[in-house]
């Protein structure tokens, strides 16, 4: 709902519980007036003033909580737009024009007071998620063109108050989505990648709460997150005025796009919402977003299949027969999905050659990939691939026929990572290269799974043959080049189901989520260490798209052995996936693998469609728990982790969450009924001993 008051010229967008609200200050700025728990009135609501003027250093326009400010005047603080003009005029001075209103959408129009450049700033309001997603259109609407050095998506700013604690998730490989929390300083903190990908580093979401007082379940959290799969950047600013300001969009970082007269520029879509019952609900906002807006509609209700993956079984060392031995076990465990990986194309038997060349290696598959896609289907199961496409490794025949087909510059050696480099997707015949050839594999053979893979970061990122003014518009073009890819790709292939993978979570953002179903979480499969990554993810991410594998016992990056029932539990809070050596495994190990597949198909449309609840955190808890409710309430799971017993210590009851208080509740291992009251207050009592044990505790409403 979008209420205007035309009289004090000011927007109201609410939604369930909060509302945002922005308005035309007497300069014709737009500025933000609120941001919060919904209030009664419209009358509720201030006017858009400007900030008053501090001496002649700082202006009241600067200090002012623009909406989208422009690099201009005396203003300091970072600007959504930052552009030359044709006549080397580098200043930008909009001023609202008018609005329109549509649906849930509501569409402010920015004009520049002299050049003809317009900005139309659109927020939608996510009614049932307390979400308001924005972005920006900059529109040259002259005959000259207009170099733009930096756009963002747009700002928001936090009520004034003493101070904040940021939360934001950073990371490397193997060790994604780790949870950091700062109070902010008076000065600027920027998250961001300039690796040309998300990237494993940083991941583009972040929360602020005031004077840290907010818990799982209380308190006050701002949060947002942008949904952009290329450099990005979230800049959270706190100036000498105690103003907390948040801009995000691309990274301005070597970036300029040149606005061709009748052209537009569209940002990423900034997502961002207020949370009065701390960071649980906050998350849970984000995950229900995801599962009805953002991911691809034609997957988007049907629950993700319990797939296997060789990888960690085979490394490249695959062939029919090899592959089919698995397929045989997986079919017997009831997995429903055979992802084959790496490996299978090309002179592909390492990581130094191979990429690029997409076509089956005879060696491995002498009769093409049919026999196995034939038997894997026979077994009853769906059939996916491992494919990178934008990558290529100098030692392939693509590279020796096309060396100018990857991003270079011409007097710089191009830099190696594990042996390949970057396709420029900036290009058209490589987009068609890569369209091709996946639509020829996806046509030519029954595949239901792609598993898109993308593993190493960009360096020189050249386009030599590219006109001046648009070599550094290459950092958007890769990325709308996927998006464009996959976009074409699931539209002709519609019973695709595609994973974003980049060396494990390396892209994971609310941009790709809508054109990929899933996401690889991390190729760090150690199950204690996933409870940490698992944990960070879910602050911004829902448990339906985090792809998690069962692997070997023994972990092969930290050497850890863990029981298969703690690694099944440990992945059954996402997408279960298997990635263990099925060869290696024991009857008895079949048998429990087999009923645990089970377990998870009967419950998995409470944890890819419930809603998520972080009980005690595994970074500062040695008895970790999580759980998953049903949305009508009706049904829970528990999974409790223990990390480690010392002196024969009691370990604490575990207060359950999100069930109806009133009902009357069947918990797995207790003989009386409960109710969802109790179960919260007093909680439960979970019995695990010894090193790494797990439970794995169904609830269910048994009356009210
Ligand atoms: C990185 C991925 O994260 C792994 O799962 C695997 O697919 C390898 N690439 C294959 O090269």
């Amino acid at each position: 709902m979008i209420k205007y008051d035309e009289n004090r010229k000011i927007w109201v967008l609410e939604a369930r519980n909060i509302s945002y609200a922005l308005g035309v200050s007497e300069t014709g700025l737009i500025n933000n007036i609120y941001f919060g728990e919904k209030l009664p009135y419209i009358s509720d609501y201030p006017e858009a003033r400007n900030s008053r003027d501090w001496a002649s250093f700082t202006s009241g326009e600067g200090r002012s909580k623009e909406e989208y400010m422009a690099w201009s005047k005396i203003k300091y603080t970072e600007p959504c737009i930052k552009a030359t003009f044709h006549d080397n005029v580098r200043d930008v001075v909009l001023k609202y024009d008018s609005f329109d209103i549509k649906d849930n959408t509501l569409t402010v129009i920015l004009k520049d007071v002299y050049y003809p450049l317009e900005v139309r700033l659109h927020y939608t309001v996510i009614e049932d998620c307390d979400l308001i997603e924005r972005y920006a259109e900059i529109i040259n609407k002259g005959t000259q063109g207009i170099r733009l050095e930096n756009v963002l998506s747009g700002s928001i700013y936090v009520p004034r108050e003493t101070s904040y604690r940021l939360s934001y998730l950073t990371g490397k490989w193997a060790g994604e989505t780790q949870l950091n929390q700062v109070m902010v300083p008076e000065t600027k903190i920027v998250l961001e990648s300039r690796r040309g990908t998300t990237s494993h580093h940083a991941n583009p979401w972040f929360a602020l709460d005031k004077n840290a007082e907010a818990t799982e379940d209380n308190g006050d959290v701002y949060f947002g997150a942008l949904a952009w799969s290329g450099n990005w950047k979230i800049v959270i600013e706190r100036d000498n005025f105690n103003l907390i300001k948040v801009s995000a969009g691309v990274n301005d970082f070597d970036f300029a796009w040149h606005l061709k007269p009748g052209e537009k520029f569209v940002t990423p879509k900034f997502i961002v919402g207020f949370s009065n019952k701390g960071f649980g609900q906050a998350s849970r906002n984000l995950h229900s977003y995801q599962l009805k807006y953002v991911l691809p509609e034609n997957h988007r209700n049907s629950l993700r299949k319990v797939l296997y993956n060789s990888w960690e079984a085979t490394g490249f060392d695959i062939s029919e027969e090899g592959q089919i031995k698995l397929a045989e076990i997986a079919a017997s465990l009831g997995v429903e999905l055979f992802v084959m990986d790496d490996g299978w194309f090309g002179a592909r038997n390492n990581d130094k050659a191979g990429l690029g060349d997409w076509y089956v290696n005879k060696e491995k598959f002498p009769n093409g990939l049919k026999p196995l896609i034939d038997k894997v289907n026979a077994l009853g199961m769906d059939f996916g691939l491992w494919v990178e496409p934008e990558m290529v490794n100098p030692d392939s025949d693509l590279y020796r026929k096309h060396p100018d087909w990857v991003y270079h510059f011409p007097t710089r050696e191009r830099t190696e990572a594990r042996n390949q480099l970057i396709l420029n997707l900036a290009r058209e015949d490589v987009r068609e290269y890569i369209y091709d050839f996946m639509d020829r594999l996806l046509s030519e053979y029954n595949i239901k799974f792609i598993k898109w893979d993308m593993n190493r970061n960009f360096s020189e990122p050249g386009y030599p043959s590219a006109p001046e003014e648009g070599q550094r518009e290459i950092w958007v073009r890769h990325v709308q080049g996927v998006y464009e890819i996959v976009d074409r790709l699931r539209k002709k292939h519609p019973d695709v189901v595609f994973q974003s993978c980049s060396g494990g979570g390396g892209r994971v953002d609310l941009g790709i989520l809508r054109y990929f179903d899933q996401v690889w979480t991390s190729d760090n499969t150690d199950a204690f260490d996933r409870l940490k990554i698992q944990e960070g993810f879910s602050y911004a991410y829902c448990a339906k798209i985090m792809e998690a594998w069962v692997t070997d016992g023994l972990n092969w990056l930290n050497g850890r052995k863990l029981s298969l029932r703690y690694r099944f539990h440990s992945s059954m809070m996402g997408n279960l996936g298997i990635g263990v050596d099925l060869m290696k495994l024991s009857e008895e190990e079949k048998q429990e693998a087999k009923e645990l597949i089970s377990l998870y198909k009967e419950i998995r449309p409470i944890i890819q469609h419930g809603q998520q609840y972080r009980l005690l955190s595994p970074r500062n808890s040695k008895v970790a728990a999580f759980m998953y409710v049903s949305e009508d309430k009706a049904e829970a799971i528990l999974f409790t982790f223990l990390h480690s017993n010392s002196f024969g210590d009691e370990l604490p009851a575990i207060r359950l969450k999100g069930l109806d208080e009133n009902a009357l509740y069947a918990v797995e291992g207790y003989d009386r009924e409960i109710s969802g009251k109790a179960l919260m207050n007093i909680g439960i009592n979970v019995d695990m001993r010894g090193d790494f044990d797990s439970r794995l505790i169904r609830i269910k409403k048994t009356g009210n």
